[in-house]
């Protein structure tokens, strides 16, 4: 079987590429930790009242671990502070959150500032995450998919002290 010069290079250039690509993905994997945010659970968002989304909020799992439990709608993270908005979620450094969220409404983003957490707040379903927050600082809590006319509104933050 006769293959010509050229197409030889260019079999030779795309397994190259394909090749790159998957050692790319494996190493954000084994390397960096990446993954698919996957739901951890299912919640009925009409009846979020009778879960444990009732009383969102930051409880202590005690020593350094907290619980942060979201439930996201247009157009603010409710965290169980009325006053105050922005809500501000007070931790000292070295502090290991876990944020447990949904939404009662639309599809809803949930990214923190310079940590690993970029999550969908689906209704119905229940996204988790954690996360270590060693530096002092005010990392936001930012909705990143458009969810109506308050979206830009929709922020909270992690004050690390
Ligand atoms: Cu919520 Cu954009």
């Amino acid at each position: 079987m006769h293959i010509d010069r050229l197409e030889r290079f260019w079999l030779g250039a795309v397994a190259a590429m394909l090749g790159s690509f998957m050692a790319a993905l494996i190493a954000s994997v084994v390397l960096f930790g990446v993954s698919l945010p996957s739901p951890s659970g299912r919640v009925d968002p009409t009846r979020l009242d009778a879960t444990e989304f009732a009383n969102p909020g930051l409880r202590s799992d005690g020593g350094s671990r907290y619980t942060l439990t979201v439930v996201g709608r247009m157009w603010r993270f409710d965290v169980g502070q009325r006053t105050g908005q922005p809500a501000e979620l007070r931790v000292p450094a070295g502090s290991e959150i876990t944020f447990v969220a949904t939404s009662a409404d639309v599809v809803h983003g949930f990214q923190v500032e310079d940590h690993n957490v970029n999550l969908m707040l689906i209704p119905g379903q229940i996204s988790r995450k954690t996360a270590v927050f060693d530096q002092p600082g005010t990392y936001r809590i930012l909705c990143h998919e458009y969810c109506g006319p308050g979206h830009h509104t929709m922020v909270a933050a992690v004050v690390v002290e």
